[in-house]
């Protein structure tokens, strides 16, 4: 990510929200402090803040975007709903024996409430809940890290949506929390899995890259209510409530009230800089920018999708 050619901006007005892409591409350009790239994963750290995309998937579809829509990036926690929705889709609501569905209000790599909570993780979408997950996922199909990522070509429709080996080789060089938080939540009995297979398959399944593309294609199911781009059905319609649900209540960390408060939608981010959002029954939405706030979510992202809701009226509120 980062390296392939910028892709021209893509004259959008081709959907229902055209316009007001095209408006917040070019006004992005005045944004002056954009945050920095995340830089405990070396590999990241080195992301261009001056990158901006933003696309939209429409429920038929169709989908179109501005600026760099169409440049893969890191998706890192924007894979934890990926992997969600497979676990629910495979075995109902079994999952929550093993993790909450409350927002942490602490940040996405904290320790220090593990304990308090006997192992079990506050949602699925801290790094201690996403662990979880993917220990499920795994132990469900032995491959978690690539189910994700067949979930994430199929919905795209882009065959090249991919691991980064370096990236998942970087995150690992550099992976003591995730291993002492994996490691803490097996001491209770949490993690069925060995915590090297759990981390390798949690760091392969960060490390994919896709664009505002791929990924607002991609998470089309959440805003159909649980049906897949083919027509079949991934969730059930309440699943699919419920994932928007988590995603409003925890999808930003310890931003989850201000990313409500500002964009008023679910909306899930991750420390490449992009931020996936739902308009449950309208449509996704992908942004992409490399600088994080303190928080580690997009500020441009945020800024955008914020811009996007002002603009149209749309929220879930
Ligand atoms: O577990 C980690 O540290 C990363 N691979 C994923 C974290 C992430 O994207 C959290 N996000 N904002």
């Amino acid at each position: 990510p980062g390296t392939t050619p910028t892709v021209p901006v893509t004259a959008s007005g081709s959907g229902r929200f055209g316009g007001v892409l095209e408006q917040i591409g070019s006004e992005v350009a005045a944004l002056t402090d954009r945050g920095r790239p995340a830089d405990y994963i070396p590999l990241l750290a080195g992301a261009d803040p001056g990158r901006f995309g933003m696309a939209v998937a429409e429920p038929d579809g169709t989908v179109y975007g501005v600026n760099d829509w169409q440049e893969p990036f890191s998706t890192q926690s924007i894979t934890k709903v990926f992997a969600l929705a497979l676990v629910l889709a495979s075995e109902g609501e079994e999952i929550w024996r093993r993790v909450g569905r409350e927002p942490s209000g602490n940040p996405f790599n904290s320790l220090v409430q593990l304990e308090y909570e006997n192992g079990v993780p506050r949602n699925p979408f801290i790094n201690a809940g996403a662990l979880v997950v993917t220990d499920r996922l795994q132990t469900l199909t032995g491959n978690a890290a690539g189910r994700v990522r067949d979930l994430l070509r199929e919905e795209s429709g882009n065959p090249a949506v991919d691991f980064v080996a370096e990236v998942a080789d970087s995150e690992a060089a550099h992976g003591d929390r995730n291993a002492a938080l994996a490691h803490f939540m097996a001491s209770y009995g949490n993690i069925a899995n060995p915590v090297p297979e759990l981390l390798a398959a949690y760091f392969r399944q960060c490390s994919i890259a896709a664009s505002c593309q791929d990924l607002a294609s991609a998470a089309g199911f959440l805003a159909r209510r649980g049906v897949r781009a083919d027509g079949s059905m991934l969730l059930t319609p309440s699943q699919a409530k419920r994932v928007n649900a988590v995603m409003l209540t925890c999808g930003t960390y310890d931003a989850a009230g201000e990313f409500a408060y500002r964009v008023g939608l679910p909306g899930k981010s991750g420390v490449g800089g992009g931020i996936v959002a739902v308009v449950p029954g309208v449509c996704t939405l992908c942004v992409w920018s490399p600088g994080l706030d303190r928080r580690g979510n997009s500020v441009a992202g945020v800024w955008a999708l914020d811009r996007f809701t002002t603009l149209t009226g749309l929220s879930v509120f």
